[in-house]
């Protein structure tokens, strides 16, 4: 058997879409789990550029079949726009497949989305208003509309009308805002389901017989593992689980179905939206990251909030995902940076914190610690082996693997396929 599990080590953005696009040239499948549009993947190769949100990264390889497993929750408009500008880029699409459990987002949901973030003032998420946790929300309360019956308009029309009728009391009573048709949303998703219904099946029947037939799959995660509704910086994280364990309910198969679960990190560390950053940096070396690293979301366009590497945050990762190797990307965003720092741990009220916190009252009130690098200036972009890297970026990697108690195993120094160093 032979599958990995890639998962976000950090607040997300960790150059993800990157690596899956790189496994995927010899994967069979590759799979999303968890999460939604909220997601933002760049897939770069020569001169063109993919922003993937939902459709799995491995789709540029006709020959990798790529499924959106039951855990991700599918807005049938932003899938189908996406699916039209691969196919304009001559991306090919017989190999995609939709689970049939997957939950719909839906108008309402994106409407609530907004208007609860309003509503919260000073103390908002700052989500993608995607729509992703109030549909989380149905799906736990059993309300939700999944797939299998967005595709039956008669199922479809009776709960979509159902929940309209409940949802528009909430958006009109509890927030002030203005109802939302039936007739049009019912027309409009119709038309999805008809475009959809090609792509639908039982995903996770496909991958239990891939892998029992010894295929090469790949999960690929979205988010990071600080946006996990457990283990994460709680509230200011997403509704799903974005973590290896959070793949086997996602796409269906068991916990003996992973074999190696490699973790995507950043050099340094970024967040989008609200919530506590223990190494954040409003300063020139913020900036620095900021505009050298192009940190603006994918999904949002929103600037992203930079800082130093937290090590802290990797042992974290290491611990609930199991991860066999760690992945550090955009290595090359630091050339130029005289000195560099790794937090190695917390002080707080005098005491060392050397674990991540549950609380982030508490989380607020720590300091990091940092051990202090050597930088470099040398352009990096171009190496192709560790050998080749300025003596201080060696070092710096080498404390990663210190640090994490993880092997390094890819380096990215660029944003193109090619931009790979093996470890
Ligand atoms: P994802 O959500 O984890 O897939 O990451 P995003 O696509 O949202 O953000 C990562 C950004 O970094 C994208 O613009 C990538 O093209 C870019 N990127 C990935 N790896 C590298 C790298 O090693 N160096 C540089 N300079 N850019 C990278
Ligand atoms: P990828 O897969 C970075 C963040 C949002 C917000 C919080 C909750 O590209 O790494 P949500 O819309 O999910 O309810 O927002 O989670 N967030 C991400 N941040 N990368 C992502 O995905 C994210 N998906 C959600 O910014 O702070
Ligand atoms: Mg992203």
């Amino acid at each position: 058997m032979n599958t990995t599990a890639l998962v976000g080590a950090q607040w997300g953005d960790e150059g993800k879409g990157k690596i899956i696009d790189i496994l995927a040239r010899s994967a069979d499948y590759v799979v999303r789990a968890t999460g939604g549009s909220n997601a933002g993947h760049t897939v770069v190769n020569g001169d063109k550029t993919y922003k993937l949100h939902l459709i799995p990264s491995g789709i540029l390889y006709p020959d990798t079949v790529n499924i959106i497993g039951n855990g991700v929750v599918i807005d049938p408009k932003v899938v189908l726009e996406e699916m039209d500008s691969l196919t304009a880029l001559g991306v090919k699409l017989d190999n995609l497949m939709i689970d049939l459990r997957a939950h719909v987002v839906l108008p309402y949901h994106k409407e609530i989305d907004e208007l609860a973030e309003l509503a919260k003032g000073d103390n908002a998420i700052g989500t993608t208003k995607r729509g992703i946790g109030p549909c989380y929300a149905d799906k736990c309360d059993r309300i939700g509309i999944r797939m299998i019956d967005l595709l039956d308009p008669d199922v479809f029309g009776q709960k979509l009308r159902a929940n309209l009728e409940l949802k528009n009391k909430i958006i009109t009573a509890v927030y002030g805002g203005k109802p939302l048709d039936f007739d049009s949303i019912y027309a409009e998703y119709c038309g999805y389901a008809k475009r959809l219904s090609r792509f639908a099946c039982d995903t996770g029947t496909v991958l239990y017989n891939a892998i029992k037939a010894n295929k090469r799959v790949v999960f690929e995660g979205a988010q990071g593992t600080l946006l996990d509704l457990d283990s994460g910086t709680y509230p200011f994280v997403t509704s799903s689980h974005p973590i290896t364990g959070g793949f086997c309910a996602g796409a269906g198969v068991g916990p003996t179905a992973i074999t190696e679960c490699l973790g995507i990190a950043k050099s340094y560390t970024t967040r989008v939206g609200a919530g506590p950053f223990p190494t954040e940096l409003n300063d020139k070396v913020g900036e620095h990251l900021l505009h050298v690293g192009h940190e603006f979301g994918t999904t949002t366009g929103r600037a992203r909030r930079c800082g130093w590497l937290d090590a802290v945050i990797l042992r974290l990762a290491v611990r609930i995902n199991g991860l066999t190797a760690l992945a550090i990307n955009k290595l090359d965003t630091l050339s130029g940076l005289k000195k560099l720092k790794i937090a190695t741990h917390y002080m707080r009220n005098g005491a060392v914190v050397d674990e991540f916190p549950a609380d982030i009252s508490i989380l607020e009130g720590c300091t990091p610690v940092y051990e202090e690098f050597e930088g470099w200036d040398d352009d990096i972009s171009s190496c192709k082996t560790f050998a080749e890297l300025p003596k201080s970026a060696q070092v710096y990697i080498n404390a990663i693997e210190r640090l994490s108690g993880c092997a390094v195993t890819m380096i990215g120094v660029g944003p193109d396929r090619k931009d790979i160093i093996y470890k």
